[in-house]
């Protein structure tokens, strides 16, 4: 966190060196702590400068738990979402750049930001360890208090699904009451999915892509084809030859990996708290989830390996 708090300050341009460690601590330092933060010359006084919670809009943020039931463990399902969405921002913030810079040729940007995003949904596959810890009882305080409101209405999560290509348009009807939140939903419905994206590079390194891949209502969600198979394959039968392809392909296998690790735990974490109970989403719960499972994002990523 100290970093954080270094960086903050860095952000707000304050190149000043830092005062005087007697300067910032008039009064002599008691104990071996004081004299460790006096000696160090840490910046004591925020009254004229920006904080780390003022950078950070602390107060904000902070307040934004608002639980509904007198439950202890609300906090913990409040803060397990909230973090989630804002690793959700980032993740959106990094793919939809991903997308622009494998559209634009620029594959080492790609990598970078793809590799960053394998690595959030990673550490969000551990958090559900934290979940865990809420049991069948714990939840069921919290539960009424929930209403019809669900994971399944995360615009955050239908826009990274779209991105992703699974292309679903009844999914957006739960934003539909929310014009600015649709039009974002809408867009990312739209628009050319990374794969997409990655299938068009493909074809413009001379590799065999079908034409109707190429150019195609992005709205609808992508389905297998055996030329799209044959020209991956051609990448992983020649590494040397494409190694920026082949870099590519594992990129997205690491993605799709660590989003499959993320659906199986959310699945298991709810089989455990909830049973086969319906979800206040209004689907079958643990049934639905687990037809989620099935879903394939990168198909012929997958089914070429058979072929090696
Ligand atoms: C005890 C905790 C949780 C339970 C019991 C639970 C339960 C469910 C259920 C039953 C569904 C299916 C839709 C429905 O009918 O409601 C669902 C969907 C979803 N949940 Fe959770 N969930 C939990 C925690 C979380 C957390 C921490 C997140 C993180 C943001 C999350 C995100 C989602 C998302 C994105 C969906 C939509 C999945 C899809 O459509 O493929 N859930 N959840």
């Amino acid at each position: 966190m100290h970093g954080s708090g270094d960086d903050a300050a860095h952000a707000g341009g304050d190149a000043a060196p830092p005062p005087p460690a007697a300067e910032a601590t008039p009064q002599a330092a008691a104990s071996p702590g004081e004299h460790i933060v006096a000696d160090e010359g840490a910046q004591l006084d925020f009254s004229r400068d920006m904080s780390y919670g003022d950078y950070l809009q602390l107060d904000r943020l902070l307040d934004a738990q608002a639980p509904l039931s007198p439950a202890h463990d609300e906090l913990l399902f409040i803060v397990q979402h909230q973090t989630s969405e804002l690793w959700m921002k980032l993740m959106l913030h990094e793919l939809s750049a991903a997308v622009r810079a494998v559209a634009a040729d620029e594959l080492p940007a790609a990598f970078k930001m793809l590799a960053r995003v394998s690595r959030i949904m990673e550490q969000l596959v551990h958090a559900w360890d934290v979940l865990a810890t809420m049991t069948p009882p714990e939840y069921s305080a919290i539960r009424p208090f929930l209403s019809r409101s669900s994971g399944f209405q995360s615009w955050q999560y239908r826009c990274i699904e779209f991105t992703l290509g699974n292309k679903n348009a009844a999914m957006l009807k739960p934003h539909a009451h929310r014009a600015d939140l649709l039009a974002r939903v809408d867009a990312a419905w739209r628009a050319p999915s990374l794969y997409d994206e990655a299938l068009r590079l493909l074809a413009r390194r001379g590799l065999p892509v079908p034409p109707d891949k190429l150019a195609r209502d992005w709205t609808q969600a992508y389905t297998a084809d055996p030329g799209v198979e044959a020209a991956w394959l051609a990448v992983y039968q020649a590494p040397q030859a494409h190694w920026d392809l082949y870099q590519l392909g594992e990129e997205l296998t690491d993605l799709e990996d660590a989003f499959r690790l993320w659906r199986f735990r959310h699945v298991t974490t709810v089989e455990r708290v909830i049973g086969f109970k319906r979800g206040t989403g209004g689907t079958s719960g643990v049934g639905y989830l687990r037809r989620m499972l099935d879903v394939v994002l990168f198909p012929e990523i997958w089914s070429l390996r058979t072929q090696l």
